[in-house]
């Protein structure tokens, strides 16, 4: 198959297609004929106006300003980079559109060496034209059926091959394998296919042929494969330049000029879609009375205006409307036409090329036109290579112009007082028309004389190309399995997230009779929510989150009012002595008094101590463990109330009068429940993760009384610690519970809380970028250095209003220098991380509400949860996502969540506030 036939024209058996009304006859022929060859004239001021023209309309289509009838497209292709030349593999390439009624199929073997080609295998199919006109699950069955045909006929046996798709009509690209047809160009019009991924339809035709296990992972335009299979000249090639039966061209964009892409770093390839140039008019005093009559017979009236002025599909048309007008005016064959010459698509551009060639001579014209029926004499051929010469001169200045349109563009946009540039070229045009490329050299060099471009013919019609851009996508494709893989152990279902809210439900029972159980369920001692009648100045003190504050808390008629200073801990206090630790604590107590004019005062205190404790009394609590960051020693095993009033007592100066020991959670739901009655829940996601609910006394072994409630401290983050959660926890777990300080203990809070998800991300990356998926591949000092992932990345990552260019940034700051598939990937992992991570908490949640609710017989309970924490509040999805899971696995409870606002300390205050009130009427 090698001519480029009248499929673009609507076939209407030999019936003449020219109207002859629309073009009177000049009573002089001469005048006539001049006329015609003057239309197809440019002048170099028109040119200059094309050019500028099309240069306006380019960077409005980069700049996101869409026109109704937009001019050029300038579409995003997702290629990224020019080859490196080390992309290797066997790679099959299917070709649809480019070369008009013909499908070419290669098989290319890249060598990852430069220099080093081997000449790929090629067949090429002829398309029946009802193929190209029916319907589109045809025109792709037809594709397929041609794969086979071809593999057939090689020996590749079983293995899965990965194909690149070269479909070269205009579409909206979402993926190097998901591309949306806009509209059929040139001489396609298949029904159904326009606004479809075309990749899906060509994998669906390949699995209903079920020959052979292909998989799709590229689509190209003609021009990108042109520009990615070429040799590289001087400097890289960074446009590809296509004249076939259509006509394009593509070259390398900075991303930032591209406004509909996310992208403010590095380049992408931008197929311009040129052939729509003039669809808005702008071509109109260069049209000839022959282009509008070609452009109303066409398949595609009104559209691709500039393509059917260059586009090989065109150039024989043009010359024989101009032929047939001129024999009819009796100036050419003795004013006798012949059914061919009056048919649509009798002169194809191989006549056209051979004709117009000086060196084909007048014998080969002569054979020509006898071969449409005519019977040429000497003045007619003459006349004929005129005709020929002039519609070709005027395609490759047209294109010249096109092309220094995007010359200019790249020169101003680089900044470059001369611009360097390769431009590879591919297509039939220049195969068949030598003078195409030299009249195009010429005229870009009158338009854009600062640009100095070197011509380079593609390799194997651009086949390479789209195998080159084939590897790359097989080797991301890849990748994301590997990621996917990765991240699957993250992603729990319904089962599962049910699996654990029912173990939690069984190890709540077994705790709450003094049973084996990793949930140690520890009786608070507080008995009852505040009821509003709460009085009086208290004091408070909130360890164990991100801060330690000392507060006063007034509790009044009018409501409550703190004061607060939030003091450090140092890491060496936290882990150094215990003495220390509560030394600095009093110490930090006193400066509060100082600044706070309370000196000498004993006012009552509130201690929230958010770690695990075995309560005595209200005022009496025995340190089971350290968690979080903390491990001081001589504190497990003590009772930190006394504790703390030993280092008052060292320190002689102060009174202290420590009422309440709470946990954070308590602090929590009390602090909540002087809001809303119905709070009956505590639920701290920060840097550690915990509950606290209100529990039925006669449930709670080891505390006196069958009546009444009491708040049960759950001590969740030990859930699992005896090996129950085994199953869900992966190696990454294990990795960050193995480097933490207490291994083997708190194991629900390291797949939960702050302290620990940053880890599990950095883990992650670590593991990917071994595999070479992430970073290519590169270990960084960095990211091996513990912490240095902040959970609170995790939430600024995954926020909504984050570009993924602001991704990139966040992670370019810690080091890690990645391409936008890396910053991608990584916001995937957190995502993957922090989802596991609230729908864990909500399955611990739904097992507290749904308990509550069995407890009183309810159908339906309704109560509300009162959170805090640094994660819950911070991260943009966690809070909902926690909510969702809840719904879903306790659907009979109305759960509501409420922020605390003030922290546990105003809590602590209130639980001090109801021991005095109570304490008050027992003595009355
Ligand atoms: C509240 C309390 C803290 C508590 C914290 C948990 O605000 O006042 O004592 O531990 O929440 O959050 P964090 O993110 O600070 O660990
Ligand atoms: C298509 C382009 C293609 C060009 C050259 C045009 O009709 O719209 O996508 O690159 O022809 O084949
Ligand atoms: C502690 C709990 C505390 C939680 C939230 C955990 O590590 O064991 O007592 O409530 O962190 O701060």
């Amino acid at each position: 198959m090698d001519s480029i036939g009248p499929v673009g024209l609507q076939q209407g058996e030999g019936a003449p297609c020219y109207p002859q009304e629309s073009l009177p006859c000049p009573s002089d022929s001469s005048e006539l004929v001049q006329e015609c060859l003057r239309q197809f004239k440019v002048t170099g001021a028109q040119l200059r106006q094309i050019q500028a023209s099309l240069l306006s309309s380019m960077e409005q289509a980069l700049g996101g300003q869409v026109s109704p009838a937009s001019a050029v497209r300038m579409l995003p292709t997702y290629v990224g980079s020019t080859p490196h030349g080390t992309e290797q593999g066997d790679f099959l390439v299917l070709e649809l559109g480019a070369t008009g009624a013909s499908l070419r199929i290669l098989w290319v073997t890249l060598t990852g060496t430069e220099g080093h080609r081997m000449e790929p295998r090629s067949q090429e199919f002829v398309i029946p034209q009802e193929v190209m006109l029916g319907p589109g699950q045809q025109l792709f069955d037809f594709a397929a059926c041609c794969l086979s045909e071809f593999l057939d006929a090689l020996p590749v046996g079983n293995q899965n091959l990965q194909l690149g798709f070269s479909f070269s009509f205009p579409c909206h690209q979402t993926g190097l394998d998901r591309s949306t047809l806009i509209s059929w160009t040139k001489g396609f019009r298949c029904s159904g296919v326009e606004g479809q991924d075309v990749v899906q339809l060509l994998r669906d035709a390949i699995q209903r042929q079920g020959a052979y296990s292909i998989d799709v992972v590229a689509v190209v335009n003609d021009t990108v494969g042109t520009m990615m299979g070429c040799e590289p000249g001087v400097g890289p090639c960074e446009v590809g330049l296509v004249v076939d039966t259509g006509t394009n061209a593509c070259y390398m964009e900075e991303a930032r000029h591209v406004a509909v892409l996310d992208e403010d770093r590095g380049r992408v390839c931008v197929s311009v879609e040129w052939g729509s140039f003039g669809d808005d008019g702008a071509l109109g005093p260069v049209l000839t009375t022959f282009d509008c009559a070609l452009d109303r017979e066409s398949l595609n009236p009104g559209a691709q205006r500039f393509e059917k002025m260059i586009g090989g599909l065109y150039l024989g048309e043009l010359v024989r409307l101009v032929l047939a007008h001129l024999a009819q005016c009796g100036v050419l064959f003795g004013g006798c036409t012949s059914p061919a010459l009056l048919s649509r698509g009798s002169i194809l551009l191989e006549h056209v090329a051979e004709m117009e060639d000086p060196s084909a001579g007048a014998a080969r014209v002569h054979t020509i036109l006898q071969d449409l029926g005519l019977s040429p004499g000497a003045s007619d051929v003459e006349l004929v290579q005129h005709v020929c010469a002039a519609v070709c001169m005027r395609a490759a200045q047209l294109c010249a112009a096109a092309l220094a349109a995007v010359l200019s563009h790249l020169q101003h946009s680089r900044e470059q007082q001369t611009l360097q540039i390769t431009v590879a070229t591919g297509g039939r045009v220049f195969e068949r028309q030598p003078r195409f490329l030299s009249i195009l050299q010429e005229t870009v060099m009158f338009l854009a004389p600062e640009c100095d471009v070197s011509f380079i013919p593609s390799l194997d019609g651009g086949g390479r190309g789209v195998a080159m851009v084939t590897a790359v996508a097989a080797r991301l494709a890849a990748h994301r399995r590997l990621l996917e893989e990765t991240l699957a152990p993250f992603r729990l279902n319904r089962e599962q997230l049910a699996a654990v809210q029912a173990q939690m439900r069984e190890a709540m029972t077994k705790g709450l009779r003094g049973e084996a159980s990793s949930l140690r369920m520890l009786p608070t001692y507080v008995r009852a929510t505040p009821d509003g009648s709460e009085r009086g100045d208290f004091l408070a003190l909130d360890l164990g989150g991100t801060n330690f504050r000392v507060l006063l808390v007034r509790v009044a008629t009018g409501g409550v009012q703190i004061t607060n200073q939030v003091y450090s801990i140092p890491e060496c206090v936290a882990q150094g002595s215990g003495q220390q630790l509560f030394d600095h604590i009093v110490d930090c107590i006193v400066d509060f008094q100082q600044k706070q004019g309370l000196s000498g005062q004993s006012l009552p205190l509130g201690f929230t101590f958010s770690f695990p404790c075995r309560q005595l009394g209200l005022d009496q609590g025995i340190l089971l463990n350290w968690t979080k960051g903390f491990n001081a020693s001589d504190c497990e095993g003590q009772d930190v109330v006394c504790l703390l009033r030993e280092a008052i007592g060292r320190r002689k100066a102060v009174e202290l009068n420590v009422v309440a020991i709470v946990n954070d959670t308590v602090g929590t739901m009390m602090s909540c429940g002087y809001e809303d009655p119905h709070c009956e829940v505590g639920l701290i996601v920060g840097t550690g993760t915990n509950a606290c609910y209100m529990e039925e006394l006669r449930n709670v072994a080891g505390v006196a009384g069958d009546s009444g409630h009491m708040c049960i401290n759950m001590e969740w983050g030990a859930f699992g610690d005896d090996g129950s959660l085994g199953v869900l926890s992966t190696c990454f777990d294990a990795r960050v519970d193995q480097a933490s300080i207490n291994p083997g203990k708190q194991r629900f809070e390291k797949m939960i809380s702050g302290m620990y998800l940053g880890e599990i991300v950095r883990h992650i990356l670590l593991h990917l970028t071994s595999l070479g998926v992430l970073f290519r591949g590169q270990q960084t000092q960095c990211l091996q250095t513990r912490d240095i992932f902040k959970t609170k990345f995790l939430s600024e990552i995954e926020s909504d209003s984050l570009a993924l260019r602001q991704v990139r940034a966040i992670l370019e700051d810690l080091g890690l220098p990645l391409t936008s598939d890396d910053a991608l990937m990584v916001l995937e992992v957190c995502q993957a991380v922090s989802q596991r991570a609230a729908q864990l908490c909500g399955a611990g949640v739904a097992a507290v509400v749904e308990k509550i609710r069995e407890n009183r017989g309810l159908e339906e309970l309704t109560v509300s949860v009162g959170v805090d924490g640094t994660l819950y509040k911070l991260h943009p999805h966690f809070s909902s996502l926690v909510a969702a899971t809840v719904r879903e696995l306790a659907p009979r409870c109305v759960v509501t969540f409420l922020q605390s606002e003030d922290g546990s300390g105003k809590g602590a205050a209130l639980v001090t506030a109801v021991a005095c009130r109570l304490a008050q009427t027992a003595c009355v």
